[in-house]
């Protein structure tokens, strides 16, 4: 086989095989075809796209470019969620004991990655004493006992997805659904999940800026799990504004506690309740949306969910008391106000841009050796429909430094408002089974 005749033939538009596309790919994570090969095939999908079978095939084959976590010896179906990448998204944190408190096996491999907040590791980490670096045989353990774990990252999962989306990066072909879903798909399958619940963003601060490109890339996704057995189902969620009210890792640990209380944001409730419906019956816990929906309000309202939250962090070393006591959590310096300049309705909160704003007060890592600074971030407290008056606080700075000029100018820029009321956005586009 050639690479050239296989770049030749996706020009043309024709259909790969499997054999043809394993070749590709191992081709391309071993040296043996050259970065300006994959580019031009790369720019060859992206235009000619590529059928649900070869989608499929390509996702299998970046599962089988590393090593893949054997997660056989818990019982019961093990799903997991993704979430395409939001602003201060701390579904996960509130996800991982609320379904556990139902009895749904949660085995959560999580990384530290980069972005607005740290990863879901740091952010269960500002919790003192908690370690995510556990072996594998107390998580396996864990998982059994207590129903849920976290673990930093492990092994040398899809190294053919890392390679190709650095290549991607530079080659303008980021954005092309099957790259997306069969780069997204080989992470979720090499680390061990039977099932897969995805929470597709659209909007702003999304990959994906409107309903329909949204809605492509989830089907994409939930066919490759059919195609490869494992039981996938997606939501479109809005990310016209940041989800909750906390964006920064102490924050947002507060904002789940919470949240597993029943006293969190609403809009953070909702899509918990949504996605961890799904993810419940997933794993074959219930047979309806409907009726795990209900397990899942009654483990809030009696506190069973709270309760498992308390179990996994003892598991995992941390001190519990933080639970019925935030304020024992790092406490940033400064509480600075960021005041309404006028009167209106807050008619949008660019997602993406508050992120950075987060980001570089130190909620987050530019650079993978940057450090996370754990105590700052935002707390909104006026979203999209809210009436402000001039002189209301619109978001408060949790900061270190007593200068953060540079932040609350891209909070002003972050922020637009209307002379009239501004409707609430819609939560939950649509919902892919
Ligand atoms: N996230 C991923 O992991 N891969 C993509 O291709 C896009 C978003
Ligand atoms: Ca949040």
């Amino acid at each position: 086989m050639r690479m050239v005749d296989l770049i030749e033939k996706k020009r043309d538009g024709s259909e790969l095989t499997k054999e043809e596309i394993n070749f590709i790919i191992e081709g391309y994570t071993s040296g043996s075809i050259p970065d300006y090969q994959m580019s031009s095939f790369l720019m060859s999908v992206f235009f000619r796209g590529m059928t649900a079978e070869e989608t499929a095939n390509m996702t299998m084959a970046m599962v089988h470019s590393g090593d893949q976590i054997d997660l056989s010896a818990i019982d019961g179906v093990k799903v997991d969620k993704h979430s395409t990448g939001g602003v201060g998204d701390t579904t996960t944190i509130v996800l991982a004991p609320l379904v556990a408190a139902v009895g749904v096996p949660v085995a959560k491999l999580s990384g530290r990655g980069l972005g607005h907040t740290g990863g879901t590791v740091d952010k269960f980490e500002s919790i003192p004493g908690f370690r995510s670096e556990i072996e594998a045989d107390q998580f396996i353990n864990q998982v059994n006992e207590v129903k849920v774990a976290v673990t930093g990252p492990t092994g040398n999962l899809t190294p053919a997805d890392k390679k190709i989306y650095g290549l991607r990066d530079v080659t303008a072909t980021v954005n092309s659904i099957p790259l997306m879903a069969s780069s997204i798909m080989s992470k979720k399958i090499a680390s061990g999940s039977d099932a897969i619940v995805l929470d597709v963003k659209v909007g702003a601060g999304a990959f994906m800026k409107d309903v329909d490109s949204a809605k492509k890339l989830a089907y994409a996704m939930v066919e490759i799990g059919k195609n490869v057995s494992r039981d996938t189902m997606a939501v479109i969620s809005d990310m016209d504004q940041p989800l909750g009210l906390a964006i920064g890792n102490v924050l947002e640990v507060k904002e789940a506690i919470a949240t597993l209380r029943g006293e969190g944001p609403k809009d953070l409730e909702e899509l918990c309740l949504t996605l961890g419906s799904k993810m419940v019956v997933l794993a074959k816990h219930a047979k309806t949306v409907e009726e795990a929906r209900k397990m899942l309000e009654e483990v809030i309202a009696n506190g069973k969910a709270l309760e498992k939250f308390k179990e996994f962090v003892i598991a995992q070393g941390g001190d519990a008391s933080v639970i019925d006591d935030p304020l024992k959590l790092a406490a940033a310096k400064y509480e600075i106000p960021v005041l309404a300049k006028g009167d209106g309705y807050v008619a949008k909160i660019e997602a993406d841009s508050i992120g950075t704003a987060a980001m570089i007060l130190g909620a987050g890592r530019a650079t993978k050796d940057s450090v996370v600074d754990l105590a700052v971030g935002l707390m909104l407290h006026k979203k999209i429909g809210d009436e402000v008056k001039k002189g209301d606080t619109i978001v408060t700075i949790y900061s270190n430094r007593e200068n953060v000029d540079d932040v609350m100018e891209r909070i002003y820029e972050s922020y637009s408002f209307s002379l009239t009321k501004v409707a609430e956005p819609v939560l939950v586009h649509a919902e892919i089974h």
